[in-house]
């Protein structure tokens, strides 16, 4: 049963993601309409407790707080379009995955007290205390809405810019990636000699988890803008070490696509004359974009 005392949330989207978020504010007794465009996926929603509106005008009518969460942006505006007079004197609170550019613009474009959102979860982790969600925009809907969104996991407020809680989420996806792009290109090397996947990984994540404390001295490297700080690893002997990576691969006649662009990075980098340094220093050559 919903607790009346509470305020009312309206989240739009019924996917894997939204659902997530109706059920963990059910289960806090927030009194929660839904709508989602394919009507029969937010069923098992309504038999849990929440209210399903029939348009997005009526959700959005429902409750202070609208909370989306649908596919992209282009499916956000496509929704949020239809129901703008609505919309008016809201807050709206959008966590759908997007770059900090179209929260930007995203944040304009309605008559709303706009808070954008990075979730840092996969949906079997809200409402746990492994999830973490960015977020940024108005410091007051975020101020005043908190305790609901504290339902979702730890919030980690990242400024008023509109576009830093995207930055956080992509920054952090990025990092992901970069390591599955190092698990893909492991597994593929290992399993071509076969070598059970099963038998390596553990000693995959042993490594891997231990070369993350070198994080932090890369980040203080990059924010003093000196890559000799406490160098024991300098770029000129880890470019000449990469080189065996794709070799490894050939003979092993796995594509070294995934890895293949970091080389020629390190090797800019000794050329420039910073061989004595860390690898930090390759965010230099990033930063310069297609200026290189
Ligand atoms: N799942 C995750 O692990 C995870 C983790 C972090 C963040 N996210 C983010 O959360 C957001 C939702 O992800 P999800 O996992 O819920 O995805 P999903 O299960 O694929 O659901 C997509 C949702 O978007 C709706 N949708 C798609 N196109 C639409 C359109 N043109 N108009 C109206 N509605 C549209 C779908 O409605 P229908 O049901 O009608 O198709 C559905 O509600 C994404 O931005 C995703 O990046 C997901």
């Amino acid at each position: 049963m919903p607790d009346l005392s509470k305020p009312a949330v309206t989240v739009l989207g019924a996917g894997d993601m939204g659902s997530a978020l109706v059920r963990a504010l059910l289960a806090a007794g927030y009194p929660t309409t839904v709508w989602n465009r394919t009507p029969e996926r937010a069923k098992p929603l309504v038999a849990e407790g929440a209210t399903q509106a029939t348009t997005v005008a009526e959700a959005v009518e429902a409750s202070r707080l609208v909370i989306v969460c649908l596919l992209d942006y282009k499916s956000v505006t496509e929704v949020l379009d239809t129901a703008r007079d609505a919309l008016a004197g809201q807050v709206l609170v959008n966590l759908t995955n997007g770059t900090q550019g179209q929260a930007r613009e995203l944040a304009g474009r309605y008559d709303v007290d706009y808070l954008d959102g990075g979730i840092m979860a996969v949906p079997p982790m809200i409402a746990s205390p492994a999830a973490f969600v960015f977020y940024s925009g108005s410091r007051s809907a975020y101020d005043t809405n908190k305790p609901v969104l504290e339902v979702f996991g730890e919030s980690i407020y990242v400024g008023t810019d509109p576009g830093f809680a995207a930055l956080h989420d992509i920054g952090l996806l990025s990092g992901m990636y970069g390591m599955f792009v190092g698990g893909l290109h492991a597994l593929a090397l290992v399993t071509s000699a076969g070598i059970p996947a099963t038998k390596f990984a553990p000693l995959l994540k042993r490594y891997v988890s231990s070369m993350t404390g070198y994080v932090d001295r890369m980040a203080e490297q990059i924010d003093k803008q000196d890559y000799a700080i406490d160098v024991t690893s300098n770029i000129a002997m880890q470019s000449a070490g990469y080189v065996n990576l794709t070799l490894s691969a050939e003979e092993q006649g796995i594509s070294p696509e995934l890895l293949a662009p970091l080389g020629p990075l390190m090797a800019q980098r000794v050329a420039d004359g910073h061989g004595h340094e860390d690898l930090g220093g390759v965010v230099e050559l990033l930063k310069k974009g297609n200026k290189k």
